[in-house]
């Protein structure tokens, strides 16, 4: 089976976020599951750093519109996946992040960039024998989130069909909307402007055309397939979503267990696993040092690693804050995003320093070390379609502490004695999405934490889950293989 991979971000080279780490695993995954995949992503800077010696594999002219011409380029990454990189520099060779601009604002013509990724995307995945010398044509063409979310309407009305097509929505908050004016820049025409074509309210939604003609669609947790379906948190999709339900599943993302592994994971002060845990404490130290805090084992230190947006919930925390410093707890964060989280936080900090420390940026090696040295992961998401972090922390026995929803409700369970004892429990759950809740979930972890021998098995029904990418690869390859029946 031939898999057509897109996505705008993959590990390590390009990433935002967990999209990022989904695209830089699960091809992989696919691929010992018996897949051939190949991902097609943006040549940005970074990749071009990464594969100086991607040879040239063919122009493709301007494909209408606006959109530029453009070449592909193939690699091969050290694991033997093939690359095809779409290189287009008046598009791509920027700097920064693949969305945003040096300002932090969306790149203006983020339309034109994402439109000509799906839109080769499609090309790749036609029958009429493209016009490369890829001499290769997929049987799958899958898609990520809004940036390749166009690809399924351009194979379906521009290619006269081709590959079966699959959509999976990491996000629904972000549509891709673009007002009316950029239909001609993408090459669209007039009759494409309809309720069953790209016009989402008098805009173009890429997400909308996508979720109406990908042949499937999937979403990263079970829970969060069924949430997306509801008024409250289908985002004005929900209709449309609820009246594709039957093409809809839910799959709960994996975890690249070679990048994300306490036993080898060369970013620590110290490797461990399920048998060694009293090495944990090398890692709490170090991370207690490098934040500049007081190295305390007699208490615990809850951590925060996120964008810093409204969907995390962390403004609940950034409300506790005081109140938390005043626990026996420490607390570190490591984030960036929304300029008034990030002072909210600089200013706990300034309040609390010897409980509160806080780094903005973006930070893989110190994400790692925060995961190893804390003892409990914050995650109070507003809406979460998987998260991959709880699932880190559990794999490095740091329990999590999340609001149930999406994907956090499918991979964390709460504490309690009974719980424990048959090896369900693996972390703390709250519901409300306030800060007194939030608060009192925050004592009860910090309760269970002062028992050590209690902890312990916490930490180590955590550690016992399997988090990896084989049986979702598994679950996606028999998707694919259904859909081509
Ligand atoms: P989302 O994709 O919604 O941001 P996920 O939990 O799925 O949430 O994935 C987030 C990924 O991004 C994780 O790999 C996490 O470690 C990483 N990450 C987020 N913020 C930072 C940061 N400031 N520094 C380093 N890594 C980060
Ligand atoms: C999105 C979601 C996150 C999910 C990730 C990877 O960024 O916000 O919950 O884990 O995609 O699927």
């Amino acid at each position: 089976m031939k898999v057509l991979f897109v996505t705008s971000e993959i590990a390590p080279w390009v990433k935002t976020g967990g999209l990022g780490d989904v695209a830089g695993a699960l091809p992989q995954a696919l691929r010992q599951a018996g897949c051939d995949v190949r991902v097609l992503v943006p040549r940005y800077p970074a990749m071009r750093a990464a594969f100086p010696g991607a040879a040239h594999l063919a122009h493709l002219p301007s494909m209408g519109g606006q959109l530029p011409a453009a070449d592909l380029y193939v690699a091969r990454t050290d694991t033997g996946m093939t690359l095809l990189l779409l290189d287009c520099p008046p598009l791509f060779d920027r700097p920064g992040n693949p969305y945003l601009g040096p300002e932090g604002g969306d790149w203006l013509d983020n339309h034109l960039r994402f439109g000509l990724l799906a839109r080769v995307a499609a090309r790749l995945a036609a029958n009429a024998t493209p016009a490369t010398a890829l001499d290769w044509r997929p049987d799958i063409l899958h898609c990520h989130d809004w940036q390749t979310a166009l690809a399924p309407y351009y194979l379906r009305f521009y290619e006269k069909g081709g590959a079966a097509s699959v959509l999976t929505i990491h996000n629904l908050a972000f549509q891709g909307i673009f007002p009316p004016q950029v239909l001609d820049e993408l090459g669209l025409l007039a009759s494409d402007w309809h309720i069953d074509g790209v016009e989402y309210y008098g805009h173009l939604s890429f997400l909308k055309a996508g979720l109406r003609h990908a042949d499937l669609l999937t979403t990263v947790s079970p829970t969060y397939a069924r949430e997306i379906q509801t008024e409250a948190e289908g985002m004005g999709l929900q209709g449309l979503l609820k009246s594709r339900a039957a093409q809809l599943t839910g799959i709960l993302n994996g975890i690249d267990t070679t990048v994300w592994n306490p036993a080898g994971d060369s970013h620590l002060a110290a490797a461990y696993d399920r048998d060694h845990l009293a090495a944990k404490a090398a890692n709490k130290a170090a991370l207690q040092r490098q934040f500049g805090l007081p190295e305390r084992a007699d208490i615990p230190l809850f951590a925060v690693v996120s964008r810093l947006t409204s969907q995390k919930g962390l403004d609940l925390v950034a409300a506790a804050g005081d109140r938390l410093a005043a626990l026996p707890a420490q607390l570190v964060v490591l984030g960036t995003g929304d300029k008034t989280l990030e002072t909210a936080f600089s200013e706990l900090a300034e309040r609390h320093p010897l409980e509160i420390a806080v780094r903005i940026g973006f930070d893989e090696a110190l994400a790692h070390r925060i995961e190893a040295g804390a003892d409990i992961f914050l995650m109070p998401s507003r809406f979460e379609p998987c998260g991959l972090n709880q699932m880190y922390s559990l794999a490095y026995g740091t329990p999590p502490l999340v609001r149930a929803t999406g994907g956090l409700a499918d991979t964390v369970m709460n504490y309690s004695v009974a719980n424990l004892n048959n090896g369900s429990a693996n972390g703390f759950v709250f519901a409300d999405a306030t800060p007194a809740a939030l608060l009192h979930t925050i004592r009860r972890a910090v309760r269970v934490w002062q028992d050590p021998e209690r902890w312990r098995q916490l930490q180590q029904n955590a550690m016992a889950g399997d988090y990896s990418w084989r049986t979702p690869a598994a679950r996606y390859r028999d998707l694919y293989a259904a859909l081509l029946k």
